[in-house]
């Protein structure tokens, strides 16, 4: 098999700072584990338009078709808040994802033990948990046209975004979903606001249809989407699966970030079709964003990045065994009580720089050998 091929796209914020900790581990495997990559890195976000006066070159989403797999930090921040909507550093992981039609993003939400008092809920609550949101993400009411701010004709101005879903990019997710549960709880609930919008209905009705005609034997609920988010801060363990449309999953897996402890804990993988060699293309980023309240100062927690790509490693690399000797170092470190600062409790101790968490992970790995 040729080396397989990764781009990292550090982008703006922390990104760059917990990419640094992510290129560690990626040395450690090829080192310690022969598992070698040809690693690319680029620009995206504030970073590609200072250099370039666009959040993503053609060459650069070229490039991001022609790898294995993108890792990204984040983009985004203050410096840029101000652009025009079109070269906004967003923009650039937005047509990333829409170039790549990578229609399906996988959010887990797992809260290690060592984290379960640091929740905000109480630890009977999120102690074990293990879930998935499965979030639809090149359609909907991010991309749906008509969209603009236009002319009332009377002065006044219309925001307008289009909420729309078609059979073919409904049923596509949902079968992301089944599959996924039927190596896991093998349990589907599908959000949507059936109860106020047509999208939601036909959403429910293929979430069905898929169900009935070629998933029979996995459980299928529906919940509308303002229920399941009360849900999921009140007793998230109920849910395995949760299938849902672009913007609900974007709110919905924030609100799981914290059932874990952290937005620094939450890593995604973003899925399509598979490529020639029948690996899906895939983009793999923390949930959180640039974080630039801490920026530059060595506070961030490098954990959702490190945990995306261990999802690499599982859902483009096929070396489960790996990811999960990854996954388990990060909860070791969790466990000796190594914490950036958003896992600390006002009172407790000096906290671990992002590079600190970055070597522990590194020495769990090596201990794990
Ligand atoms: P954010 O996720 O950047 O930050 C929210 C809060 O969580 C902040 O207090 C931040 O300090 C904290 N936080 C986030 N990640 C952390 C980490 N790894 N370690 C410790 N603390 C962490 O969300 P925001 O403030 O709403 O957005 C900031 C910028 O990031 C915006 O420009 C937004 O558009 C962008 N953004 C980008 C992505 C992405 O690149 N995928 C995702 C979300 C937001
Ligand atoms: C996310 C982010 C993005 C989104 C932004 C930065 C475009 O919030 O990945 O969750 O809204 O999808
Ligand atoms: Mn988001």
């Amino acid at each position: 098999m040729p080396t397989p091929s990764l781009l990292i796209l550090p982008g703006d914020g922390i990104g760059p700072e917990v990419m640094t900790e992510v290129r560690k581990v990626i040395d450690w495997f090829g080192a310690k584990r022969g598992l070698s990559f040809e690693v690319f890195e680029d620009l995206v976000g504030g970073a590609a338009y200072d250099a370039h006066g666009t959040p993503l070159t053609d060459e650069t989403m070229a490039k991001a078709q022609g790898v294995d797999a993108v890792l990204l930090g984040a983009v985004g921040g203050p410096a840029y808040d101000t652009l025009d909507f079109a070269v906004k550093p967003e923009r650039g992981l937005l047509r990333l994802r829409k170039e790549m039609d990578l229609f399906a993003n996988l959010r887990p939400a797992q809260c290690f033990d060592a984290l379960a008092d640091f929740s905000s809920l109480k630890r009977d609550v999120v102690a074990g948990l293990d879930i998935m949101i499965v979030r639809e993400l090149t359609s909907g009411i991010y991309f749906g046209e008509p969209r603009g701010i236009i002319d009332d004709n009377e002065g006044g101005r219309v925001g307008v975004n289009t909420q729309r879903y078609t059979t073919d990019e409904i049923r596509r997710v949902a079968r992301a979903a089944f599959e996924l549960a039927k190596k896991r709880g093998n349990r589907v609930c599908s959000m949507e606001k059936a109860n106020v919008m047509e999208s939601g209905i036909l959403w429910r009705e293929e979430v069905q249809w898929v169900h009935d005609n070629e998933y029979p034997e996995v459980e299928l609920s529906h919940m509308y989407a303002d229920a399941g988010a009360m849900q999921l801060v009140r007793a998230p363990k109920q849910f395995d699966v949760i299938v849902t449309d672009n913007l609900f999953g974007d709110l919905l897996s924030d609100a799981a970030a914290m059932l874990t402890g952290s937005l620094g804990m939450l890593p995604s993988a973003s899925l399509g079709a598979p490529m020639e060699n029948g690996r899906p293309k895939a983009l793999y980023e923390p949930v959180h964003g640039s974080a630039p309240d801490i920026a530059g100062q060595g506070k961030a927690n490098p954990s959702a990045c490190i945990l995306s790509f261990a999802m690499a490693l599982r859902y483009s690399f096929d070396r489960g065994d790996e990811a999960t000797r990854l996954e388990r170092a990060v909860e070791t470190v969790l466990a000796q009580g190594v914490r950036t600062a958003d896992l600390m409790q006002a009172e407790g101790g000096s906290p671990a720089s992002t590079s600190d968490m970055g070597d522990a992970v590194i020495a769990a790995l090596e201990a794990s050998l």
